[in-house]
Order: C-alpha cells, then structure tokens, then sequence
C-alpha cells in the first residue's frame, strides 16, 4: 500500500473494534499519524502500541465516552496537532421495540451516533475553512438510512440523519477543498451485531450470506473518502438493496426489514 497520507493527522472515533478499527489500522498503513477515540482504553492503547512498531507512525489515545455531555468538545481539546482526517465511526444500535428501550439508552444512542458526530464534523470544517486547509470527513452509517427500520427504529432513524447530513454537508463544501463522505456498510462481522442483541440466527439465510468483513467494508469507506465520494454503500447485495429500495412502498421496505433484523413480536397493550 503506499503511504500517500505520510504526515496527514486522522481522528478515528469507535476504534477499539471492528470497521474502526480496521480504518486507524489501514490509515496508519497508508502513514497517517492517528489519533484513536473510545471508551476501552486497554484495547485503544494496544492498537497505538500495534500501529506505532509496525507503521512508523504516531499514534494517540483518547479515552472517551461520546455519549458523556461534551464529549466532541473534549476530543477536540486534546488533539495535539491539526487534523487532515475525521472519522466519525463509533455507534451502536439496539434491537428491541422503542417502548421496551429506556430513556437513558435512548439519549446515549442519540448522543453516540447523531450528536458527537455532528460536533466534531462542526469543529473540523470550521477549523479547516478557518486554515484555508482542505481535509476529508468519513461518515459511517449504514444501509439502514435507507428504509424505516422496525425494533431498530431509532438507530435506523439516526443512520437516516448521518446520510443526509453528510451529504448535505458535501454539498456545501463544494469549491473547497473539504469533503463528506458517507459510508453505509451492510451487514458487517464486527462487536456490533452481539451488543445489538441481534439473533444471528433467526436472520433469513438471504440475509447471513451478505455479511461482510470489518477489513473489507474499511477499505472501501477509505478509498471512496480519498476520491471524495459523496456516498458509498458497501458491497454489491447491499448496493442492490439500497437501490432497489426506491422502488418499492415502504410499507414493504419496512416489513422486509423487520424480517431481515430477525423480526419480534410486539408488546402487548389494550386497545384504547
Ligand atoms: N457491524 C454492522 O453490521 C454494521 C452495519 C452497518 C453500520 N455499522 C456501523 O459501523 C460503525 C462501527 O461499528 P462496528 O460494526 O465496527 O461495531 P463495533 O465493533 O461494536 O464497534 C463500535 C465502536 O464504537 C465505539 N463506541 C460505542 N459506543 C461508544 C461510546 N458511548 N463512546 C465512545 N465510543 C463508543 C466502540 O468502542 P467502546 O465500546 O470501546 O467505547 C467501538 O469501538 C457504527 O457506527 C455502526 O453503527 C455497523
């Protein structure tokens, strides 16, 4: 690989696992200087420790829970040099109806994937068109922006809120140098689908076969933000799926993804 981001500084948020992960690790192999944002330290520290001996680069850590009130704002406060490179990639979904889900895991996840990522975009864009720096902003949502999304209903929501916003935000940066660039992975083999509380196996066999590597779905995110690709959903199945998805009403679209997410029986309540 060659190392075309020599000297650049990338900020990677949710990198003590999975697509994040994956990302630090091939930024690094491509010479950039990382700095690597989440809550588990131990693991944070590991990976610095891995991409410093192997990749001659700099390598940071910042302990920190995104879903804590200023959280972008302290990251951003001990970044020691200017960023060329965000990543805004930690997030988690739970699967269970809304009414079962509590109010505080409600905001967390609000927090998680719609406000610090968000913040930390404002902080970047505002720094580099201060500068007069180009830079680049990674986006991770996922294909479900792409249709209502049962028993997932508000991280499916908030990943509708990462797409449009990132591509919102591309667009306004047109005649910089700065761009947006919005990954949507499918079905990825990352820490994810356990915390979720996903059934592995009650998802349709359909569904199981398009799982795709942590590895894999990084280095497509990365090659689409170096292009300064608007949006990039990764893989073939889920570029179909994502696609196919305008054509259809969206009462199927919804259905189909309640099935595919292993589907629930609601909770019961009297009829008023
Ligand atoms: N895997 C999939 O099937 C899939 C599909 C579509 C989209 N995505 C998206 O891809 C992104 C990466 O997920 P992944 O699949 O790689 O899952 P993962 O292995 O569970 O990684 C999630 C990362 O986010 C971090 N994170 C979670 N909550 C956090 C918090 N409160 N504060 C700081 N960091 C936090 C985690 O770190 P700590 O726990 O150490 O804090 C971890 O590094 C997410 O935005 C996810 O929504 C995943």
């Amino acid at each position: 690989m060659s190392r075309r981001l020599e000297g650049k500084h990338a900020l990677i948020t949710g990198a003590s696992s999975g697509i994040g992960k994956c990302i630090a690790s091939q930024l690094a192999e491509m010479g950039a200087n990382v700095t690597v944002v989440a809550r588990r330290k131990d693991r944070l520290e590991k990976l610095a420790d891995e991409l410093k001996s192997k990749h001659q680069v700099a390598a940071s850590v910042v302990a920190q829970d995104l879903a804590e009130d200023d959280a972008a704002q302290k990251i951003w406060d001990r970044c020691q040099s200017p960023l060329d490179i965000v990543v805004n990639n930690a997030g988690f979904g739970t699967l269970s109806p809304f009414s079962s889900q509590s109010e505080d895991g409600i905001a967390a996840l609000i927090a998680v994937n719609i406000s610090a990522l968000t913040e930390l975009s404002h902080h970047f864009v505002t720094e580099r068109i201060r500068r007069g720096e180009g830079g680049y902003l990674l986006q991770v949502a996922s294909i479900a922006a792409f249709q209502s999304n049962p028993y997932f209903a508000v991280y499916g929501a908030a990943k509708a809120y990462v797409c449009r916003f990132s591509e919102a935000l591309d667009f306004e940066l047109k005649g910089t140098d700065i761009s947006s660039t919005c990954l949507c992975p499918g079905a990825t083999r990352t820490e994810f689908v356990e915390h979720a509380g996903v059934d592995v196996s009650a998802v349709p066999a359909i569904g199981r076969a398009t799982f795709m590597s942590a590895e894999k779905t990084a280095a497509i995110g990365i090659k689409a933000m170096l292009k300064r690709k608007r949006l990039v959903v990764a893989g073939a199945p889920n570029k179909f799926a994502a696609f196919g998805n305008r054509f259809v009403p969206s009462t199927i679209t919804t259905a189909l993804a309640s099935k595919m997410m292993g589907g629930r029986k609601n909770n019961s309540s009297k009829p008023i």
